[in-house]
């Protein structure tokens, strides 16, 4: 029966990094995978996460199954980061939610429900978006538009594009896939005030948002990065979210994230979180304990959980400065472009915006690896790299 089926491309982001080891070069950069990295190039397990693992080792008495919805503490302290504690959402008990394996299992169980809700419902997403978002949401039968998003002109955003086509092309029953901050790949992020335009928008049309935070702390601080996201959660009926510790809590393959589905009222809430529970249970049965556990005892231990926070300050402060860094460095090089945008964008990611052709040859000559969109991962700058990096750009462009 196999035999019907063709061998797929590799993905090019895992391709990248077979060709950056390989690579003999001594001074190689890889600038590919996001996943954050020190200044010696590695991606440490954080100390609060340490400290929870021996606190975890210690306490943890079973491997018994948990259940579909996961770990109690963990959803709670989880919605506290990402809605803050006591928004009227919570209060109003208008909250279903799930924890999941990591952002994109989230994804994919939203996308599910939504299916249950509207088979073959229409999901936009920003042009472009995190190249996984599309199949996550079509392998659940959704179909997928694309709204304008990232202007390479300045590096930001065409913001009156991206309004004027989702006010003429989003209805009622569409959803409408934001990214809550640090977009990937663009790193250019929507401002309070067009924060407050897309909820006019969402109030006229009556589209569903769907919110992926995915970076949480990494842009301009926890409370701040989640300021587009509780502003929909106020203000509208319904909404999702997906959110992921895969990155601020550096914990990407113990998979830990969290579905939550902002109902109408207190009874509907009651039915979605029976649907998505079932969704859950149909899928992969329950989630993964140990990361959620981790993030539980942090979120929920005041003394762990300043030491987090100091930890993602740490990272989004790094970024920051390699992103000022990276800058000053080109402007030394005397580079013919102006990459004053860089130091504008948020998160672990920019868009050089340069073109594939020069890609390659960033590849090719300097043995600097990063994807042909010329979506760089700032974290994979460092001190002793960044001379090169500047010298190797200026000299492709
Ligand atoms: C925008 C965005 N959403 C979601 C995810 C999902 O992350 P994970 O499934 O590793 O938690 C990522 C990871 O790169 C991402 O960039």
């Amino acid at each position: 029966m196999f035999e019907v089926l063709p061998r797929l491309p590799a993905d090019p982001i895992l391709g990248l990094s077979a060709a950056y080891r390989e690579d003999t070069n001594p001074n190689k950069i890889d600038l590919g995978v996001g996943v954050y990295k020190d200044e010696q190039g590695n991606t440490p397990i954080l100390d609060s996460v340490a400290e929870a693992q021996k606190i975890l080792l210690n306490e943890e008495t079973s491997k018994t199954y948990i259940t579909p919805q996961g770990v109690q503490g963990y959803i709670d302290g989880m919605l506290g980061l990402l809605l803050g504690k006591g928004h009227p959402v919570l209060v109003a008990d208008r909250v279903a939610a799930v924890q999941a394996p990591g952002g994109c299992g989230a994804l994919r169980i939203l996308a599910e429900l939504i299916n249950r809700c509207q088979e073959g419902a229409t999901v936009w997403v920003s042009d472009p978006t995190w190249a996984n978002h599309i199949p996550l949401m079509e392998s659940a039968g959704l179909k997928i538009e694309k709204y304008p998003y990232f202007d390479k002109a300045t590096g930001g955003i065409n913001f009156d594009a991206m309004a004027e086509s989702l006010k003429a092309n989003a209805k009622k029953g569409d959803i409408v896939l934001l990214h809550g901050c640090c977009h990937n790949p663009t790193g250019a992020d929507l401002t309070k005030e067009q924060w407050h335009t897309v909820l006019e928008i969402a109030q006229s049309t009556g589209f569903t948002p769907f919110v992926d935070t995915a970076y949480q702390g990494f842009g301009d601080g926890l409370e701040e990065d989640a300021y587009g996201l509780r502003l929909l959660a106020e203000n509208l009926p319904e909404m999702l979210i997906a959110a992921s510790c895969s990155k601020n809590f550096g914990l990407y393959r113990e998979r830990v994230g969290l579905a939550v589905i902002i109902t109408n009222d207190s009874a509907t809430r009651g039915i979605l979180q029976s649907q998505i529970q079932s969704v859950a249970r149909g899928s992969y049965s329950m989630p993964p304990s140990y990361g959620g556990a981790l993030v539980n005892i942090i979120l929920n231990s005041e003394e762990l959980n300043q030491k987090w926070q100091n930890e993602v300050a740490a990272m989004r402060n790094r970024m920051q400065d390699l992103r000022v860094l990276l800058v000053d460095k080109l402007n030394e090089k005397g580079a013919s472009t102006d990459f004053s945008f860089v130091t504008k964008q948020k998160g672990m990611f920019s868009f050089l915006c340069i073109s594939p052709e020069q890609v390659q040859r960033m590849r090719n000559e300097h043995s600097v690896y990063f994807v042909d969109s010329s979506r760089v991962n700032i974290a994979g700058i460092s001190k002793s790299n960044v001379d090169r990096l500047a010298e190797a750009l200026v000299s492709v462009l």
